[in-house]
């Protein structure tokens, strides 16, 4: 650890930039829990899709779902996550080309599939998106294994609000990492330090090629108290 952050007092946090996102949470921090038609649309029923129906995907509703899942948390507010919404037939072409043969065929379908990438140059933006101290904080990310942890972890997880968010929007995903990611590098990201993490199309799933759902690991299989 290159340097430790220093205190700020809560009034330093306080300031007009950081309360744009109003309105505040309830004061004792109690949300409703969800129902349980919401939690199978969020999770138990929603489904890695591998068909697409032809129902298009608009940019009103690329729009809602970014301004939805940008609120989720990243470290230090970083949100070192960059998309590219590919659209068009021919950037579809492109995408396919570099991805494994049986995602190729599953990109020419979808309405949709975004590059979720991260760039190594996220600490720029870190005094316009952590007002108080953003400035302080990015010698901290100077060290290139620190930036290179920092994007890839928390593009990870804007990956996965992604998913969580564009099924509360009633859209479906099927995420890839199945694709040549230094060949997508070079061809949406060149000339930038932003780096390809993986892909996700999106759209209307169909049921085509929907295989049984795979088992999950029990609580006990995957955790332990301490
Ligand atoms: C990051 C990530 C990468 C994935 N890569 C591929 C892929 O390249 N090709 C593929 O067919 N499925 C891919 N999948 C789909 C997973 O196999 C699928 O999400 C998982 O089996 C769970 O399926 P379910 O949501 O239908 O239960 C990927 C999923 C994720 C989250």
């Amino acid at each position: 650890m290159a340097q430790t952050f220093t205190k700020v007092g809560l009034d330093a946090l306080l300031t007009p930039e950081n309360c744009v996102h109003q309105p505040l949470p309830p004061e004792n921090s109690m949300s409703t829990k969800l129902d349980g038609l919401a939690l199978d649309q969020l999770f138990r029923t929603a489904r890695t899709r591998n068909g697409w129906t032809d129902r298009p995907v608009t940019e009103e509703q690329l729009r809602e779902l970014y301004d939805l899942m940008k609120f989720g948390p990243t470290s230090s507010n970083s949100c070192p996550a960059r998309f590219v919404w590919v659209r068009s037939a021919q950037g579809k072409g492109r995408l396919a080309a570099l991805a494994a043969p049986n995602n190729a065929p599953k990109i020419l379908a979808a309405p949709v599939t975004v590059i979720v990438g991260y760039d190594l140059d996220f600490a720029e933006q870190l005094p316009k998106l952590f007002p108080a101290r953003g400035k302080d904080m990015q010698a901290f990310y100077s060290d290139p294994l620190v930036a290179q942890t920092t994007a890839f972890r928390n593009s990870s997880l804007q990956g996965a609000y992604l998913i969580v968010a564009a099924r509360a929007l009633g859209l479906d995903c099927g995420p890839m990492s199945g694709f040549r990611n230094e060949a997508v590098d070079c061809e949406f990201f060149a000339n930038t330090r932003i780096k390809s993490n993986f892909i996700c199309s999106i759209g209307c799933g169909s049921n085509e090629n929907l295989f049984p759902r795979n088992p999950r690991l029990t609580f006990e299989e995957a955790g332990r108290f301490a």
